[in-house]
């Protein structure tokens, strides 16, 4: 694994299949009483998040705190930034408290890659921009490969705001990679202009799409990302483009739907499809405490451990003092 994970591709092939066969080590961990084991005690994971998350945020710091990580979380209301202080410099002075590892959020595309040439640490991209968020695509790969097996052959269709999601940017990367079917649906205004080039097929017609998923994954309809008026009202966002119970029974059985929340309930999704059988929304959720695991402990201690870098190195999976 390279010392960073800033997008997909730092990964390739061989290392997502690394994360997610460590993730079934640390699933089985957070099923315990006590889900703590000293994996990476005397490390500290700083959070910076310059965005808002519930997630992502909330799943890196349990994620740590169950591998005996120490946590250094800054929140941009009531830092110094109010008082001009700078990206740079806010890193900086962040990095020399001395972190292992620095999992970013930022609104501005690039952000991650900025923060690794600026510290020492690891750095994880939580979300920057429009471009890339690495782990919501790792722990949705684990959960379809929990669902279904295996990505390998499985049509996937990812619906909604392709443009402006970074979400769909490194899921695409992910399930490519791992041999799955990509198709993407949505209004042709929300479409990026080089879509032809990603390796996906094309359409804007939900109905035909879902006749054919294992898995149907819907965006959120991300209003604050839209500086011009690309979508019709949220009404006929969700008439045209909305998962609904009626569209939803056009799913082979055994289908299942994701979404990487938050979820706007009666727009991308009804409220009962959310709350169905076939939605992994929580499992997501769950799901993606155990990949953050497996990422901190392939950046923090695999790097240590392994003489062969290739080798996924034994996590200490006794159980740690609470
Ligand atoms: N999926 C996701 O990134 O959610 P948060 O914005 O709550 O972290």
């Amino acid at each position: 694994m390279n010392r960073h994970l800033l997008t997909i591709d730092d990964l390739g092939v061989d290392g997502l299949h690394q994360v997610l066969d460590l993730t079934d080590r640390f699933v089985e961990v957070s099923q315990r009483p006590i889900p703590k084991v000293p994996a990476l005690r005397g490390k500290t994971v700083a959070t910076l998040f310059f965005e808002d998350s519930t997630r992502t945020r909330v799943s890196f710091e349990t994620a740590a705190r169950r591998l005996s990580a120490d946590t250094m979380a800054f929140a941009p209301r009531g830092s110094s930034l109010s008082k001009g202080e700078s990206l740079r410099d806010t890193a900086l002075t962040l990095g020399a408290m001395g972190p292992d590892c620095v999992v970013v959020r930022h609104s501005a595309a690039g952000a991650a890659h900025q923060l690794a040439r600026w510290v020492d640490a690891a750095v994880i991209n939580a979300g920057d921009g429009w471009h890339a968020h690495p782990t919501q695509a790792l722990l949705d790969a684990y959960t379809i490969r929990q669902a279904l097996g295996s990505l390998a052959g499985a049509r996937i269709t990812i619906v909604g705001d392709i443009k402006h999601s970074r979400v769909a940017r490194s899921n695409i990367a992910a399930f490519g990679a791992l041999g799955a079917r990509v198709t993407v649906v949505g209004p042709p205004t929300l479409m990026p202009p080089a879509i032809d080039t990603w390796n996906v097929d094309v359409s804007h017609d939900l109905d035909t799409a879902l006749a054919t998923s294992d898995v149907v994954y819907l965006l959120r309809v991300q209003q604050e990302r839209q500086a011009e008026a690309l979508l019709p009202s949220l009404r006929e966002y969700s008439d045209r483009w909305g998962l609904t119970e009626a569209r939803a029974a056009r799913l082979p059985p055994g289908a299942v739907i994701m979404h990487p929340g938050p979820m706007n309930r009666g727009v991308e999704i009804a409220d009962s499809v959310a709350d169905s059988v076939a939605s992994l929304v929580t499992r997501q959720v769950a799901n993606g405490v155990a990949v953050r695991m497996a990422v901190l402990f392939l950046l923090l201690a695999a790097p240590e451990q392994a003489a062969d870098p290739a080798e996924i190195p034994t996590p200490d999976l006794e159980a740690a003092d609470a």
